[in-house]
């Protein structure tokens, strides 16, 4: 399975998601593929956010390896699931979609936990105090993810 984690900048939400699943299934030892992209370009080739990179760590995980980029055409060809953030990422990410296969991939993360819910994780970016909140969101997620898929 190839899982692709979705938001608009890149650098606070997909590479904690990126982070928190490649964790769970590295200690599962599954053989997955896990990346993360942003809609925009805004901060194309920079770390994540400090703050994302201290909310990992004090979780025992270190995501400074990850550079953001932005999502692409052939992404949405060559993943099986494409998890956004909200509704503003699902709508940019269905704009690329070529077919109605594309489109079946891209889903609202949070839906994952709460079904049909379209909860979205909050964008961090303007509040310091967001992360945590976050990061335990995206935590519960990827707990689903696994057990769908595994
Ligand atoms: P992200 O957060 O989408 O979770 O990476 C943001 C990062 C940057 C911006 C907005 C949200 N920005 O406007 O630059």
């Amino acid at each position: 399975m190839k899982f692709l984690m979705v938001c608009l900048g890149n650098i606070c939400r997909s590479p904690l998601a990126e982070g928190i699943l490649k964790s769970k299934i590295a200690a599962l030892n599954l053989d997955w593929t896990v990346d993360s992209a942003g809609t925009s370009a805004y901060h194309a080739g920079e770390l994540p956010d400090r703050r994302s990179i201290a909310v990992a760590k004090a979780h025992g995980l270190d995501i400074s390896d990850q550079r953001s980029r932005q999502i692409t055409v052939s992404d949405v060809e060559e993943f099986d699931v494409i998890y956004v953030m909200d509704s503003s990422n699902y709508n940019n990410v269905m704009e690329l979609c070529q077919n109605t296969d594309q489109q079946q991939k891209v889903a609202l993360i949070m839906n994952m936990t709460s079904p049909k819910h379209n909860i979205a994780v909050p964008d961090p970016y303007w509040d310091d105090n967001g992360f945590e909140q976050v990061y335990q969101m995206l935590d519960r997620a990827c707990d689903a993810v696994v057990k769908t898929y595994q």
